[in-house]
């Protein structure tokens, strides 16, 4: 049986992640970006991961299923789950933001008008909107956020932004940022304690490839 299990969150940070830990000495199979396994160990058989929507990534390693997990700061903010959260891994670098079309840019939020805001982070969007007094109707969608304004189903997103070709090219311009967000390794709280030899080498091999400019 592996030393320990890491939850990758499946999508944007899963290659980089992959290769984040193979540059650390941990080798997950070529397999991973081909099958569709869902759980895999990795080379020396000392690590077993399993690939999850991001925003389960937490709750997996919550409730200790998994040891340990890699996902956005962005999905820990908009989480309720405790976890402890050793490192910031400074890969995945993307920004969190308010966009919306060019002109809503200009003229800002109506504080007399309910905003409709469409997004996959309801809770991060609700607190955003309440601290500036702006009333929200917050639109819970899975993804393809961007697509709203255009069809006229919100005023505005909250949304990530990476290189912000998916805003330039569905006619959206940032806003406002929230937040910035880079892919972090979380750590269930029990595991910690209970298998801290297996935890301390992992952060330390982890920790030696962190570059020092922060997601580069
Ligand atoms: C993410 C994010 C944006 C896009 C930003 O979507 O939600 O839509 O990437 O990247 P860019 O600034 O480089 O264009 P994802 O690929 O996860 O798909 P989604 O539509 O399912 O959210």
């Amino acid at each position: 049986m592996a030393d320990l299990t890491i939850a990758l969150a499946k999508g944007r940070l899963q290659d980089e992640a992959i290769e984040f830990f193979r540059r650390a000495g941990i080798v997950v199979p070529d397999e991973a970006r081909r099958s569709r396994r869902l759980l895999l160990d990795d080379e020396s058989g000392r690590y077993s991961f399993i690939f999850v929507k991001p925003a389960d990534v937490p709750v997996y390693v919550e409730y200790g299923v998994a040891d340990a997990g890699v996902c956005g700061r962005d999905v820990l903010m908009e989480s309720d789950a405790d976890v402890h959260e050793p490192l910031d891994l400074g890969f995945g670098r993307c920004r969190l933001v308010v966009a919306g079309k060019p002109e809503s840019e200009e003229r800002g939020y109506n504080p007399l008008a309910t905003a409709r805001v469409a997004t996959k982070f309801p809770r991060i969007t609700a607190d955003y909107f309440q601290q500036r007094g702006v009333p929200v109707e917050v639109i819970v969608l899975s993804g393809s956020v961007e697509l709203a304004p255009a069809l006229g189903l919100s005023e505005h997103i909250v949304d990530l932004v990476e290189t912000g070709r998916t805003l330039r090219e569905n006619g959206l311009v940032v806003i406002d940022e929230i937040t910035e967000s880079t892919a972090r390794l979380i750590v269930n709280r029990a595991s910690y304690h209970l298998k801290r030899d297996a935890m301390a080498r992992l952060i330390a091999n982890l920790r030696t490839c962190i570059s020092e400019k922060p997601g580069q």
